[in-house]
């Protein structure tokens, strides 16, 4: 297939690229290298063979020359990162929201009519808990007194229980809680109305939290294990925050390229949400514990504080990815960290 990529200059694009031309597909990337993502333009150039517009998404005329010709498009390109900031709004709603829409109109002009998009599961808010006496919930927001007071994990919105964490399959409630979130949500629902209209087909992917090599370091886009390896680095002690008790689904980038790549090449028709997760939730904390002992650092200091918006616990259940289309992660939790370490 020929294959347009968008945001193939970052961090997840660059494994997309390098597993869609293993995979033997033609690549045309787009990419604006954003100055806050690429803080030197000319630091990373395609390889040899692989056509480059650098080019913003909402530039309607670059988009019309990336988009024509080519057999799908993998969506990548977006404003990252926690979008707790109510000034950034405008800026994620611009880049996320409206580069989306331009792209599905270009992808109709020129009869374009495959879409793997680059979700997320801040889609999902908190998540879902279960409580022992009303089942399955949607935990209720933290609000800075409880927090403040160590009361870390959310209780159950109807008795105020202690909820066991549940997994978060695809049909969950979506409940974005951020500016980021809700463009993520945006870009899905503006992708299933273009799916609707044109017949097109669009998987969405959403995507847990990714690491491993090339991960962004020192930005505002770093997630906690760039973060804990460069304290770690530094001869700090990585700062693991609550309680160290909050699990994610970390999941290596090369593993989330494959997922990518075999949802272009497989998914067919109508628009599906997918989660891309490893399967096997970690604390916080341990994969702190993880990256110490794999740089030989500091152990981890759990401080207690906390970031107002974080949510406490969201793991996926990724069984549909590997059903339907038959995707395995492949990259082990502690080779993984390993690998990050000594990168
Ligand atoms: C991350 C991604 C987000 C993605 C989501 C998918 C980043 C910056 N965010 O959000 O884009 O949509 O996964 O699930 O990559 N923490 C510490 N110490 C620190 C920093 C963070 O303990 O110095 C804790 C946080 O409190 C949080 C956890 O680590 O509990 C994860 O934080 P972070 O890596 O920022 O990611 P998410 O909020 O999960």
């Amino acid at each position: 297939m020929r294959v347009l990529l968008t945001g193939g200059a970052g961090f997840i694009g660059r494994h997309v690229l390098g597993e869609l031309l293993k995979r033997g597909h033609d690549v045309c990337v787009m990419d604006s290298l954003r100055p806050d993502v690429h803080r030197d333009a000319n630091a990373w150039k395609p390889p040899a063979g692989v056509e480059f517009h650098v080019a913003d998404m909402r530039d309607r005329d670059a988009l019309d020359r990336a988009v024509v010709g080519n057999d799908a498009v993998i969506h990548l390109a977006a404003k990252v990162g926690l979008g707790v900031d109510v000034g950034d709004m405008p800026d994620y709603a611009s880049t996320n929201d409206a580069g989306t829409a331009e792209l599905l109109a270009a992808m109709a002009r020129a009869n374009v009519m495959r879409l793997t998009l680059a979700s997320s599961m801040v889609v999902y808010g908190e998540g879902l808990g279960r409580c022992p006496e009303h089942g399955a919930v949607t935990p209720a927001p933290r609000n800075a007194a409880s927090l403040a007071a160590g009361k870390f994990e959310p209780p159950c919105p109807v008795c105020g229980r202690r909820l066991e964490t549940a997994l978060v399959c695809e049909n969950a409630p979506l409940d974005p809680r951020n500016a980021y979130a809700s463009s993520k949500v945006a870009q899905e629902y503006y992708a299933a109305n273009w799916a609707r209209s044109t017949g097109g087909a669009v998987a969405a992917l959403r995507y847990h939290n990714v690491y491993g090599p090339g991960m962004p370091r020192d930005t505002p886009y770093a997630g906690v294990a760039a973060i804990f390896t460069s304290a770690l680095r530094r001869g700090e002690a990585p700062k693991v925050f609550e309680d160290g008790r909050q699990r994610r689904d970390f999941v290596h980038v090369r593993d989330v390229a494959s997922a990518t790549v075999i949802a272009c090449e497989n998914h067919n028709t109508g628009m599906r949400a997918f989660n891309v997760g490893s399967g096997t939730p970690r604390t916080v904390g341990e994969m702190a514990a993880a990256l110490a002992q794999a740089l030989n650092g500091h152990r981890p200091q759990v401080t207690g504080q906390f970031r107002l918006g974080d949510v406490r616990h969201i793991t996926a259940d990724s069984s549909r990815l590997r059903a339907e289309l038959k995707w395995t992660p492949r990259v082990d939790f502690a080779d993984g960290m390993m690998e990050l370490a000594r990168q």
